[in-house]
């Protein structure tokens, strides 16, 4: 069993995804331990909450600066001591404390073809506006290892999702989710399989 703590920001579809795929069986070994969120108001710890997954806040508000916030995070995680972090729209940056202390044990879903659209400054909605901008036909979503730098680890799986004309960043952002929605429940399962 591939016990799994999910960092979240906000909606959490993606997080809704793999809730949905472990109840129809496509994640037979995978169990979510815990749902933590950086922000307390984000419809995600409903998700979670309504299907009975203990859930936690670490909101920057709460802590006197990012490094409290940051350390009680690796407090938390420590204790846990998951098989697998998965980041589902987690939208603040881990601390090398963190990232050094799980090892190719921390997965991101990023809505661009990594290395485009990525780093520093690439997120949410403005992924998707630079790739518009920059008159681009083909966009998508990647699933890779978290390492000490942004969006640069190893990458675990990439989809292609086309740009359409007339498209909005907000068009392109439900087209490119819905591939999200597919290829983070896949690369889990994979990494599930490593573990037996
Ligand atoms: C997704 O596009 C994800 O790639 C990005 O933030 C969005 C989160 O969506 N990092 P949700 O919270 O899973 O609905």
């Amino acid at each position: 069993m591939l016990r799994i703590a999910v960092l979240v920001s906000g909606g959490g579809s993606n997080l809704q995804a793999i809730l949905d795929a472990i109840d129809s069986g496509k994640l037979d070994s995978v169990r979510v331990e815990l749902v933590i969120s950086s922000n307390r108001e984000a419809y995600a710890l409903k998700r979670a909450e309504s299907r009975g997954i203990p859930t936690m806040v670490i909101d920057a508000h709460d802590w006197p600066g990012p490094r409290e916030r940051d350390d009680k995070l690796l407090e938390v995680l420590n204790e846990l001591n998951p098989d697998l972090i998965v980041l589902a729209g987690y939208m603040k940056i881990l601390p090398e404390s963190i990232v050094g202390r799980f090892p190719r044990k921390i997965i991101n879903i990023h809505p661009s073809l990594i290395p485009q659209f990525c780093g520093e400054g690439f997120y949410g909605m403005r992924v998707h506006r630079a790739v518009l901008e920059a008159g681009e036909t083909t966009s998508g979503a990647t699933v890779h290892y978290v390492d000490e730098g942004v969006d640069t680890g190893e990458v675990l799986l990439q989809e292609q999702v086309p740009v359409l004309k007339g498209d909005t960043p907000e068009s392109l952002a439900a087209r490119v989710l819905e591939t999200e929605h597919r290829i983070l429940p896949e690369v889990i399962n994979r990494l599930s399989r490593e573990v037996k």
